[in-house]
This record gives C-alpha cells, structure tokens and sequence, in this order.
C-alpha cells in the first residue's frame, strides 16, 4: 500500500490586520480580557472576496513550492464552513480560479476538524493508488458567519486559508502514519448556525434575529474541548507508542491558548514544542493547522523525520489528530 505525504504547503493570510483594540473602541470588552482568555492579540479580515480566494492563494503557494502547475492537480478537497454558496462547490470555484481543469473535488464541512477530515480523506486516494496528486485546503472566511456585536464571538475568529499538497510517499516510514477521527452530533447545541439551511431557510425574520451567526456557548465547547483534544492526542501517542520525547511537534487546532496548553501538558510537552500562531490569526476554523504547518516550515523550524502530531476539536462535535513523520 502506498503511504501519502505532504509535499508542500501554502498559507495565506488576507492582508487587513485587526487587533483587538478595534473590539475595545466599540464593544465591553478590552484588549487584556481578549490575550488573556484566548490568546489572540490580532486576527486578519478579508475585505474583498470570499473563501475560494484564500483558498486559491494557498494552494497557488503550495503548487509553486512544489514547482508543478495546477493542471497536474487530479483531486480538490476543500474544508470548509463558509463556503461561497451553497452550490456549486467551493472546490468547484477553486478548480475553476486556479486553472485545475484536470481536477475534480468537493467540500467537506467538518468545522474546526474540518482539516485533519479532508486529511484523512485525501490520504485514502493516495493509499488506493488512485492519485498521485490531491490538494487539500482549508479555508474559511469567518467573519462571513460572526456577529461584529457579540463580544463572546467575534473576538475569536479569522479569516484565513492553507493548503497541503498530498503525493504518495517515496520513503518508508514517512508522511501520514496513522489518524484517528471522531463525531458527536449531540454537540451541535452548543455550537451552531441557526439558520440559513434546509432546516430554516433564510427569511426576513431569521435575518432580523441574527440567525445567520454562529451561536455558541463558549463554555460549554470549552470544557469538552479541553479534555477531547487532549486525549485524542495522547490516544495517538500510545496507539504509536510514542513518548512526549519522540514528538517534535504538537500541531494543535488554535481556538484558544488555554485549550492548546492543556492538551500540551498531557501530552507532556513543553511549549517550545507547540506550534502557535493564534496571536497573530486568531481561530480560522479549517486553516488554522496548515497554516501552522506552512509557516513553520517557510521558517525552516521543521526537520524532515520530524514526528507531528495534529489536533483538532470543533463543531459537531468533531474531533481528531494526525499522526506525520514530516518528509521535506
Ligand atoms: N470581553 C469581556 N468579557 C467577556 C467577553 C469579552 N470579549 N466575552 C465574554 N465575556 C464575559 C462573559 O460574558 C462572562 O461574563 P459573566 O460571568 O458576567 O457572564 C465572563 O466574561 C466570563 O465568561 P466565560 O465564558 O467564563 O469566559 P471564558 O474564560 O470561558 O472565555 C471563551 C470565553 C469564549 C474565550 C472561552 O470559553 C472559549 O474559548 N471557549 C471555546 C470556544 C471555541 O473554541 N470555539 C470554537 C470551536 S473550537
């Protein structure tokens, strides 16, 4: 069976920087309570366009650090919760934007493990031998879905995109070694849109009664949050039987630094062994891992043999990690 890799990786972040002071000159709220509970100092906002756009600048980076053109491209596996319409597919429009026309593909919405899914997904097209190219994104354009005048939200999220190039492995013992991946439907009270699909169509009502946000008790997604990312990274340890030691890096999900420091801990890891950049973007949903990946690797931080472990908790409830020995 061939094993699948990352060969290359592409992040992009909208250029408008918004830090949290702009939150403290209209809401009550203030930049210390932002850092101090999520770790986010600033996030980044897309002015003009939509998510295939920060789709499609991600993959254009990873296809140019991999030096092949988008024709070559056979698959599209885009994670998203925003995607630009119902139909067609955010994947469609990002075949079409970037020139892919040898590719098909489709959206995959698992929120926040919206990335470690389309992962996990993409890697079965390489295992089977029926690809040898799939680019898997994430991407999502937050601020779409967030309402500016809920300060328990709106501070947390970005907008933002990151893509993954998927090739089978040509060294034993490299690339996805093992994912595991989970769903609690009963989760979706907590964290969820009320309106907008089949189950609420939009009307002038549900548009009055801000329906169209994400509805979140932050609370609630905290606590489950906290323990369901770190045991599903500790269960990848063990089903691996990998020590804290043999981990270079934890990739967790960035929603909020107290959840990734928690499931540093019990993995035992120091945070020089964490990769973050919530500070500067803050929660870009399905972005949020490979983009990490991406800047880690533009910042030459990581080693090819490097064990990483991705982690992910979201909406669903959806939950997952990802088991790399990382190859370029
Ligand atoms: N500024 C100031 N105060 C705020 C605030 C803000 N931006 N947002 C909420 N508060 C208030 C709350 O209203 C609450 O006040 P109350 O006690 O009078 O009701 C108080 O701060 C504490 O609220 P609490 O929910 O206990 O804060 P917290 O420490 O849990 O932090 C979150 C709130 C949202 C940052 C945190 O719960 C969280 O990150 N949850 C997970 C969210 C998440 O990851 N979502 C994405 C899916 S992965």
């Amino acid at each position: 069976m061939n094993t699948a890799a990352i060969t290359a990786v592409g992040h992009y972040a909208p250029e408008k920087v918004v830090p949290n002071s702009y939150f403290e000159s209209y809401l009550d709220t203030t930049e210390e309570w932002i850092m101090s509970r999520t770790g986010i100092r600033e996030r980044r906002f897309l002015e003009n366009g939509a998510t295939s756009d920060l789709a499609v600048e991600a993959a254009r980076k990873a296809l140019a650090m991999r030096g092949i053109s988008p024709e070559e491209v056979e698959c599209i596996i885009i994670a998203t919760v925003t995607p630009d319409m119902f139909f067609p597919s955010t994947a469609a429009l990002v075949q079409h934007k970037l020139g892919a026309k040898n590719a098909w593909g489709f959206d995959l919405s698992g929120a926040c493990s919206g990335f470690l899914y389309a992962l996990a997904t993409g890697v079965q097209f390489i295992q089977a031998g029926t690809y040898t190219k799939v680019l898997v994104i994430g991407a999502d354009k937050m601020t779409s879905i967030v309402d500016m005048e809920d300060r328990n939200t709106c501070i947390l999220f970005g907008d933002g995109g990151a893509a993954v190039l998927l090739e089978p492995n040509e060294e034993e013992g490299y690339g996805i070694i093992d994912w595991v991946n989970y769903m609690d439907g009963s989760g979706m009270e907590a964290l969820h849109m009320k309106a907008g699909g089949s189950l609420r169509p939009s009307t002038l009502e549900t548009v009055q009664n801000k329906m169209h946000y994400i509805t979140q008790d932050g609370k609630a997604v905290f606590k489950v949050a906290v323990v369901g990312m770190a045991d599903v990274s500790v269960e990848i340890m063990k089903r691996n039987n990998l020590k804290s030691e043999d981990i270079a890096w934890l990739v967790p999900h960035q929603a909020n630094m107290r959840i990734i420091q928690s499931t540093a801990d019990r993995m035992g890891l120091d945070m020089d062994h964490v990769m973050v950049n919530i500070d500067r973007y803050g929660n870009t949903t399905a972005a949020t891992i490979p983009s990490c990946l991406a800047e880690y690797h533009a910042d030459g931080r990581l080693k090819r043999g490097d064990n990483i472990v991705l982690a992910s908790f979201g909406a669903g409830y959806t939950w997952g990690a990802s088991l790399i020995k990382w190859s370029i």
